[in-house]
């Protein structure tokens, strides 16, 4: 049974991505530091998998923490989600940004070598494309000056990781993920926004269930069809599926290069708008929404080009627009 350590690990996508880890078979070690997540995580991972993970209160930027852990647990390979993400905050607090992002992935990637660990996933973002010249967008699409520090770190990130496949044994697929929505469908996991949320769709929930008085739509005078801007929306189900098959390529030795980027999305763009009135539909709730300026930092649109995953990974995104907006609703009602 191969080990593989999950790092926020009880994150959003962190345990979404232990759930189907745990359904294939593999023993589950997560790191996480609680920084943007609960213990009680771990707990519903388990009631859904039944079976308990190994769980690691390590802050990453604390190297000896690392460096013990690495002693300790042999590990065949690492999915490294742990990172800030909001990207208002990154502008704010660039140094933190920095420092979390990169330090922790330096200590994890240093610990990896002198342990010969050669298995690496990182969590990478479509934010690196920026506004794409060509949709839908290829990984051959160049990258854009980052718009924001967090934007940075992914794609600093990126090449800090390709650079060690360089000198060292470690193979290494970066994942760029469009907009991952959702929550797994028993309600038992899903996202935990902090305060007031920044992503689309827990807004919109929190917006149904009351605890917001309206939705803003950010512009309505971009260039599309219908105005509002335009994403590629993945069950985070489907997401995390995509890490499983990527870890069993790089532990099969299958990868074609040392470093292997793939976009993670469904190859669908929806706007706004449409969000709307899919998730209205599927859950029967009216949501009082405005249209208002646009966000400042926004594109008008992304969506993925799949064609890559889908031949060298096998894997295609599976669940629905509808579906995924319906878990999201289940998931928001046990909260309330
Ligand atoms: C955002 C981040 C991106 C990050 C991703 C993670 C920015 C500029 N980009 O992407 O770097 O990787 O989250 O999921 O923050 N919208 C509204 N009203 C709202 C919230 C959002 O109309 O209250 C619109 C936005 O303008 C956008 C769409 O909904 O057109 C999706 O927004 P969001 O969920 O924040 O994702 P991104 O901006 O695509």
């Amino acid at each position: 049974m191969h080990k593989i350590l999950v790092t926020g690990g009880l994150g959003f996508i962190g345990s979404h991505t232990v759930v189907e880890l745990q359904n294939e078979g593999f023993e589950v070690f997560i790191i996480d530091d609680l920084s943007n997540s609960t213990i009680d995580v771990l707990d519903k991972i388990t009631a859904i998998t039944h079976k308990k993970p190994s769980f690691f209160n390590i802050d990453l930027k604390d190297k000896i923490a690392v460096t013990t852990f690495f002693n300790e647990h042999k590990i065949d390979g690492v999915i490294h989600f742990a990172a800030s993400k909001a990207v208002g905050e990154s502008v704010e607090k660039p140094l933190k940004y920095y420092e979390n992002n990169i330090d922790s992935l330096i200590h994890v990637l240093q610990q990896m070598k002198v342990r010969k660990v050669n298995n690496f996933i990182f969590s990478s973002s479509c934010t690196v494309y920026g506004q794409a010249d060509e949709l839908p967008i290829t990984e051959n699409a160049p990258i854009k000056p980052a718009e924001s520090p967090y934007g940075n770190t992914k794609q600093i990130g990126e090449e800090i990781i390709k650079d060690t496949t360089k000198i060292s044994e470690l193979k290494a697929i970066a994942l760029r993920y469009f907009n991952p929505i959702g929550a797994h469908k028993s309600a038992k996991i899903g996202e935990l926004p902090i305060g007031i949320p920044q992503n689309l769709i827990p807004y919109v929930t929190q917006t149904a269930v009351g605890i917001r008085k309206e939705l803003s739509v950010f512009g309505s005078d971009y260039p599309t069809p219908d105005g509002t801007a335009i994403r590629d929306y993945i069950h985070v189900v489907d997401l995390a599926k995509a890490h499983i098959v990527a870890m069993q390529r790089l532990l099969k030795n299958n990868q074609k290069k040392s470093f292997e980027v793939f976009n993670i999305g469904t190859g669908k763009g929806n706007s706004v708008l449409e969000i709307i009135e899919s998730f209205e539909k599927v859950t029967g709730k009216k949501l009082n929404y405005r249209l208002v300026d646009r966000r400042e930092g926004d594109i008008t649109a992304a969506y993925a080009d799949t064609t890559y995953a889908n031949k060298e990974l096998g894997w295609k995104a599976k669940l629905s627009l509808d579906e995924a907006l319906l878990s999201a609703w289940k998931w928001q009602k046990t909260l309330k």
